[in-house]
């Protein structure tokens, strides 16, 4: 028996090495490009790309080596880190079928929400085909236009109580931490319009769905130097193994993870009974279960489509609930670091914040198209997705030998010119969301400001030359081509809704706080010392 199992395990060794040789020698090329020394021999740049304080690194190195950098990976594995708006759009667009999200992002998917939209990249991207296919269109801005009043309501009841809150603060130093009420504000406005479901965000903050999603980003983030491993050790064992290995791991973040975890699946599978019971009502035609704020939401025209399509096409019961899991999950942190990030911008420019606040008054009764269409608040909105993209760098792997040329020459360390780079099956480039948005070859001098004024103006001529792979204002803050984000119309119209509210009553200022912006799967702002997000501000309600 020791025997043989010496011979299995040199034999696996020999293959992992064997592969491991195999892919390396096919990325070889790739070392030509310019990129920081290579750091630690196990996890090359990893550690400096993938950690809380990353953000410094990246800024860093989209300098200093331009838009096509080498980065060092995993046991000498090379990536590329890339800005180049030409190699995008073909890897977004023009060879979508050769891109997928990296091993670890599916596997990580599937793990937190199970089979949806994340967990889902087999079989060249058919099942995410199937599932976006259903989603895509419940997310369509005619289709949210007719949620505008409820948008609008959940708004107008966080007023009141953030204005409880204020004047309870207002007796004391008047300081608000913003980052716990924009999430609870951004989870309850993805609840009910897209579940019909409250988390009772708005009246306390019990409920433990709520407190599960606020803390997944964070927790992901503390065990991400060990993300290569996550896809080996799931392809090669059963999940009930894994499981089991997760809970007895010395190592609190994955305890807390799981927990997370099993929390949000818990409040999924409520949620999916809940809109099964609304729909079996109203089917039945029984009134007063078919009236109320839970009783319309975007889940129950989803359903009700996926029931009505031909049994082979339709999603899973597991499939459904992922669905549940995955958008609350990555619609809520975003938008609250989005409505964060706009009023801590507006603190420091009081006068335009002014400017802003009139804007919106004299838009009053907040109709959906007149909001939308206000310049200055699409200003605001547009240039806090530009200069501060939530999710600012998104790893994709080759799913075939595939080339990406440049838009523009790039030096190697040799001195040589390339026009195009060949990226071999399995390699990964991370897409440099930050690089992009924030190019002063795009956008000029100052694309590194915060300077809403200049969507007031004609942009300049090298936005619409560069040629961004764009879904949102010449920006990869929502990415693109397949996977590009379904929120966005749901996020334009929920962040635009909560500013003009809170602006119309509150005065926002800064506070002698130092705000450290961590880079996790999202970037979100912490105080030094702190143990979650935290924003805090004054705020003050205006004189009327
Ligand atoms: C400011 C707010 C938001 C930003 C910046 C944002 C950004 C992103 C980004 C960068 C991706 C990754 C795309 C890729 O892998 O290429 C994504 C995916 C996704 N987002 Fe958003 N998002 C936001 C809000 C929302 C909201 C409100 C929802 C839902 C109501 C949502 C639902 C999703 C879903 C379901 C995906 C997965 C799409 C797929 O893999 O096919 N997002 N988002």
């Amino acid at each position: 028996m020791p025997y043989a199992l010496g011979v299995v395990l040199v034999s696996t060794l020999f293959l992992a090495g064997f592969l491991l040789y195999a892919r390396l020698s096919r990325v070889q090329h790739m070392r030509a490009f310019p990129g920081p020394p290579r750091g630690s021999l196990l996890t090359g740049n990893l550690e400096d790309m993938f950690n809380p304080l990353a953000i410094a690194f990246h800024t860093h190195v989209t300098n200093l080596y331009g838009r096509v950098v080498k980065i060092n990976g995993f046991l000498g594995d090379i990536q590329l880190y890339i800005s180049d708006t030409k190699a995008l759009t073909h890897l977004y667009l023009k060879n979508a079928d050769s891109f997928e999200s990296d091993d670890f992002t599916v596997s990580l998917g599937m793990v937190s929400f199970g089979p949806g939209v994340f967990g889902s990249a087999g079989d060249l991207g058919k099942e995410h085909h199937r599932q976006r296919k259903l989603l895509m269109p419940i997310f369509s801005t005619p289709n949210l236009r007719n949620f505008h009043n409820i948008f609008t309501d959940l708004a107008v009841r966080f007023q009141d109580v953030f204005r409880e809150m204020v004047m309870n603060a207002s007796t004391g130093t008047g300081e608000v931490d913003i980052m716990p009420w924009a999430t609870r504000l951004s989870l309850e406005l993805i609840g009910v319009v897209g579940f019909g479901h409250s988390f009772n965000g708005l009246k306390d903050d019990k409920d433990e769905y709520a407190h599960a999603i606020c803390r997944l980003f964070p927790t992901i983030s503390k065990m991400q130097r060990w993300a290569p491993l996550l896809p080996l050790v799931r392809q090669h064992l059963p999940s009930a193994v894994l499981r089991w290995l997760a809970e007895a791991a010395p190592w609190e973040a994955m305890h807390e993870a799981i927990d997370i975890i099993d929390t949000g699946h818990k409040g999924a599978l409520m949620v999916m009974e809940e809109t099964k019971a609304i729909i079996r009502s109203a089917e039945k035609g029984s009134k007063g279960d078919t009236e109320g704020p839970n009783v319309t939401s975007t889940f129950r025209m989803l359903l009700q489509a996926n029931a009505a399509l031909p049994k082979e096409s339709r999603l899973s019961e597991s499939e459904l609930v992922a669905q549940v899991n995955s958008i609350l999950f990555a619609g809520t942190e975003a938008s609250t670091v989005t409505i964060a990030r706009i009023l801590l911008s507006l603190s420091e420019r009081p006068q335009l914040q002014e400017t802003l606040r009139q804007e919106v008054l004299s838009a009053d009764g907040f109709d959906h198209d007149r909001l939308m269409s206000l310049p200055l608040l699409d200003a605001v909105y547009k240039e806090t997705m530009r200069a501060y993209p939530p999710v600012h760098l998104l790893p994709k792997q080759a799913l075939k030998d595939v080339v990406l040329p440049f838009r523009l020459p790039v030096t190697r360390t040799d001195g040589s010119e390339v026009n195009e780079v060949f990226i071999p099956k399995g390699a990964i480039c991370i897409v440099n969301i930050a690089g992009v948005n924030r190019s002063v070859d795009i956008w000029g001098p100052d694309a590194h400001e915060w300077k809403p004024e200049r969507w007031l103006s004609p942009l300049p001529d090298s936005v619409v030359e560069a040629e961004v792979p764009t879904l949102f204002a010449h920006t990869l803050s929502f990415s693109a081509g397949r996977r590009a984000c379904i929120g966005s119309k749901f996020a334009h119209i929920a962040t635009k809704t909560v500013i003009a509210r809170l602006l119309a009553e509150f005065e926002f200022k800064p506070t002698d706080h130092k705000i450290i912006w961590k880079a996790g799967v999202i970037v979100s702002p912490w105080l030094e010392n702190g143990l979650r997000p935290s924003l805090p501000l004054y705020v003050s309600p205006l004189k009327k």
